[in-house]
């Protein structure tokens, strides 16, 4: 299972002003996405996301299973296409690894995605960065309590002023966990 999360950001990393704004985001950076939640096949989203998206009458994404991630039930109707989860990220991976899905489109917003890259669970990055700086807003990774490092993988120029970058999040190695050699791990354990 491949999980690829999929954002559009300012320069300096915001995926939305304070109050939830987007306008930036450029037609050429929807259009990739679109085209990525069709390769996957479904896309996965924040109960926020999903009110903006409705909002922008942008939802659901065409040709993709939708995945809400509410702990709440939801107060619109569920389309065919659209699952209300209010499951873990890690029970929502396994939940679409048994629908058969070889990736899993993981699209925002900060919160969401905080909660996934906290849990070790993203192993690549498509980061769509606008040429646009904010003071304020909501960060690509929100409440999150992680530090991974990248792999450049592509990048890719979407117009005269945009860049995408492809990334694959590097897996912990036992030296990351320990600090140390696997060795010295073993002959020295921690004092109790
Ligand atoms: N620039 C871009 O590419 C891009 C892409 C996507 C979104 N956005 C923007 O991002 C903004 C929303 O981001 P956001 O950070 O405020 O909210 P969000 O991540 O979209 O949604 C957060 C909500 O998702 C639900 N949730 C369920 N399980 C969760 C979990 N494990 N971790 C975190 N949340 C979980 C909770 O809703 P309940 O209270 O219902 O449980 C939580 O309040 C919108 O303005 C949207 O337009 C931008």
């Amino acid at each position: 299972m491949r999980v690829i999360l999929y954002m559009a950001m300012t320069a300096n990393g915001y995926v939305a002003t304070t109050e939830g704004g987007t306008e930036w985001v450029s037609p050429g950076d929807w259009e990739r996405f679109k085209e990525l939640a069709r390769e996957t096949g479904n896309v996965v989203v924040g109960r926020a996301t999903y009110d903006a998206m409705v909002d922008e009458k942008t939802f659901p994404v065409p040709g993709a299973l939708n995945v809400v991630m509410t702990r709440e039930a939801p107060t619109a109707d569920p389309l065919k296409e659209v699952v209300f989860s209010d499951a873990s990220p890690e029970e929502v991976i396994a939940m679409m690894r048994e629908k058969g899905f070889e990736s899993v489109l993981v699209a925002g917003g900060g919160s969401l995605n905080g909660s996934f890259m906290t849990d070790g669970l993203i192993d690549e990055l498509y980061l769509t960065v606008e040429p646009v700086v904010l003071g304020d807003g909501i960060r690509l990774f929100e409440h999150g309590d992680f530090a991974r490092e990248l792999e450049l993988v592509d990048t890719a120029k979407l117009s005269e002023h945009e860049v995408q970058l492809h990334y694959r999040v590097k897996k912990y190695t036992v030296e990351d966990v320990t600090g140390g050699s696997s060795a010295e791990a073993e002959l020295e354990p921690e004092e109790e």
